[in-house]
C-alpha cells in the first residue's frame, strides 16, 4: 500500500497494531536513533537495547513500513534521514517521558470509538496506564450520549486506562486532571489562552476544541477501572464541521502562535506525560494544586451561566468547583445548589 501523507506531515501506512509482549518498542529504537544526526551502528543498538542484531534489522524494516526514513549502510549502521515524526506508536512512544502512560499503546487506523476498544481490553486486565488511540473513529462517543465527530487526520482521539485506588466518588478528579493536562500541553502552541468549561470542555476563543468522555466500572467502595478519553481538534478548517457546530466548535490550528507548527506526534505524547504527571500529583499530594490550576484555568467560575438539566434551564452564578466535580451555584433567588452533571452556557456574559 503506497503511503498516505497526512496535513500533519506524517503518513500512514496501514497501521496495524503492534503486539504487546514486545519487549523492545519500535519507540526504543526510534529515540536512539533521533538522539544523533549522524549513523548509529547496529551493534551499538543490539547492545543498548539487548537484542540481537537480526531483532534490530527488523525493528527498522517495521519503522520504515511504517513510513520512517531509515538509511541502512552495512558499514555504518543506520540513520535516521528526517526527523519527522510519523502518527502512530512508535513516534508517540518515542517521546514518552511516562513511567505508566502509553507504556502500553494500542495505535489503529480507524475503530468505532478507542473507549470501547479499551474498555475491552480493560475487562480482560489490560494494564494501568494503557493506551488506545486511532487515526479515525467511526462511532466517536461524547458526554451524553452524543456523537463525537472524528475525522481521520483531524484530531487525537486518544482513550487512558487507569486503575486508581479510589473511592467511585472521587473518580470525577481524574476528570478534571485530565482537562488540566491538555490545557498545559497545548498552550505554549497557542496564540491565546486555553479555558476550561465545567464539567470537562476546553475551550479556545470561545469554541470547543477539546472534550473528555470518562467512564467507569466500579463496586460500592472500589474502582476497577476509569477509562478518561480525550477527543482533540487539531487539523479542523472551519468549513470542515457541520452547520450544527460550526460556531461551536474549533481546532488548534486556527489558533497557533505566528510560525507554530502542530504535530500530532508530539502532542499526543506530551498529553500522556502531562497527564501521568497531574494524576500522580493528585494521588500523592491530594486535590489541592489540581484544583487550584483547574480554577485558574477555568471560564466558568465567576460568572453567571444557563445551566440546563433536562427540560429545565436556570441562571445561576457559578462559585466554585469540588473534588468530586460538582459545581457549586447560587441561583437568582439565593439559594446555593451543587450540580454533578449537565450542560452550561455561558451566554449569560
Ligand atoms: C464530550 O462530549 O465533550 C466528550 C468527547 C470525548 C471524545 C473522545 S475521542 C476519544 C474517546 N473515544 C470516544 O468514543 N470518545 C472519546
Amino acid at each position: 500500500m503506497s503511503p498516505k501523507p497526512l496535513d500533519d506531515g506524517g503518513i500512514i501506512i496501514n497501521k496495524k497494531e503492534i503486539k504487546r509482549g514486545d519487549p523492545v518498542s519500535s519507540g526504543n529504537i526510534l529515540s536512539l536513533l533521533a538522539a544523533r544526526d549522524g549513523f548509529v551502528s547496529g551493534a551499538f543498538l543490539s547492545r543498548e537495547l539487548n537484542i540481537s542484531r537480526t531483532a534490530v534489522w527488523k525493528k527498522i524494516a517495521a519503522l520504515k513500513r511504517e513510513g520512517y526514513q531509515i538509511e541502512a549502510s552495512t558499514r555504518k549502521g543506520y540513520r535516521l534521514l528526517s526527523h519527522k515524526a510519523c502518527y502512530g506508536k512508535p513516534g508517540i512512544q518515542s517521546l514518552l517521558k511516562t513511567e505508566f502512560f502509553g507504556r502500553d499503546m494500542r495505535f489503529y487506523e480507524s475503530v468505532e470509538s478507542t473507549n470501547n476498544v479499551l474498555k475491552g481490553l480493560a475487562n480482560a486486565g489490560a494494564a494501568h496506564g494503557t493506551v488506545v488511540i486511532a487515526n479515525g473513529q467511526t462511532r466517536g462517543r461524547g458526554r451524553l450520549g452524543r456523537e463525537w465527530n472524528s475525522v481521520a487526520g483531524k484530531g487525537i482521539w486518544m482513550s487512558v486506562l487507569l486503575r486508581p485506588q479510589l473511592h467511585p466518588a472521587r473518580v470525577q478528579a481524574i476528570t478534571l486532571a485530565a482537562a488540566v493536562a491538555v490545557c498545559r500541553a497545548i498552550e505554549p502552541l497557542l496564540d491565546k489562552k486555553p479555558g476550561i468549561k465545567w464539567p470537562n470542555d476546553i475551550l479556545l476563543g470561545g469554541g470547543k476544541v477539546c472534550g473528555i468522555l470518562t467512564e467507569l466500572s466500579a463496586e460500592a467502595e472500589r474502582v476497577s477501572w476509569v477509562i478518561a478519553g480525550i477527543g482533540l481538534n487539531t487539523h479542523f478548517a472551519p468549513e470542515d464541521f457541520s452547520p450544527d457546530l460550526k460556531d461551536k466548535a474549533t481546532s488548534l490550528i486556527q489558533h497557533l502562535k505566528k510560525g507554530g507548527s502542530l504535530d500530532r506526534t508530539w502532542l499526543a505524547a506530551e498529553i500522556l506525560n502531562q497527564f501521568e504527571q497531574v494524576y500522580e500529583e493528585y494521588l500523592e499530594n491530594g486535590p489541592d494544586s489540581m484544583l487550584m490550576e483547574w480554577r485558574q484555568r477555568s471560564v466558568t467560575l465567576k460568572r453567571m451561566v444557563e445551566l440546563v438539566q433536562g427540560t429545565e434551564r436556570i441562571r445561576a452564578l457559578a462559585l466554585d468547583i469540588g473534588e468530586d466535580g460538582r459545581l457549586r451555584i447560587r441561583l437568582e433567588d439565593g439559594s446555593i445548589r451543587e450540580i454533578f452533571s449537565g450542560e452550561i452556557s455561558l451566554s449569560y456574559d
